[in-house]
């Protein structure tokens, strides 16, 4: 099953600046995911977006909302929809006239299955929390006090073992943290310490 887009522009420029309200963005978002654990994932990476957003970009609390949105519906299609992954809800946020960089960044959330490069620093932010997220909240699952003493070595320690979240590539993980020029570490940090305050 492909994933390719077969396409690298998306919406209209003009539109620059029309973000959902959040009230639609969480309407959408309960309709179309049904899947209680993609709804924590979905959620989870929608607020790693947006205190990196604030924290270490220094953004204002519209290109927030924007990052936060982005994380937000990134698998919005995934539950009910999975070989359509990405055309609908890019084609759904086109039809409502949406910030063409909400779309770019869930275009390339998944560069080697949608076969669309992150570019900005907001694409490649999703495409370095998407999987590295799930693995992270997958080791809470497993780990008697959850989120509670984890730290970077741990997680590093599940990144090695071939067998844990097996299905979670990690030459993805490590290409993504190397197109947003970040060390492992940092974001390994930052994840744990964003996931286990909000949950
Ligand atoms: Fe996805
Ligand atoms: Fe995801």
């Amino acid at each position: 099953m492909s994933l390719l887009l077969n396409r690298k522009v998306f919406g209209n420029p003009s539109n620059a600046g029309n973000l959902l309200t959040k009230e639609a963005a969480m309407a959408l978002f309960s309709s179309w995911v049904l899947n209680p654990k993609l709804q924590v994932h979905m959620l989870q990476v929608a607020h790693l977006m947006k205190t990196w957003a604030a924290e270490k970009e220094g953004l204002n609390e519209t290109e927030q909302w924007k990052w936060e949105l982005s994380g937000l519906l990134h698998d919005a299609d995934w539950d009910q929809w999975p070989d359509k992954h990405c055309i609908k809800i890019i084609e759904h946020l086109e039809s409502l006239n949406i910030d063409p960089e909400v779309m770019h960044a869930i275009a390339s959330h998944g560069p080697n299955h949608f076969g669309v490069d992150p570019e900005n620093q907001m694409d490649k932010m999703l495409f370095a929390f998407d999987e590295l997220s799930g693995l992270i909240h997958a080791y809470s699952i497993l780990r008697p006090g959850g989120y509670e003493g984890m730290d970077v070595k741990g997680v590093k320690k599940r990144l090695k073992e071939k067998s844990f979240a097996a299905n979670v590539s990690r030459e993805e993980i490590q290409d993504a943290a190397n197109r947003a020029g970040l060390e492992l570490d940092t974001l390994i940090a930052f994840i744990v310490s964003k996931q286990s305050a909000h949950q």
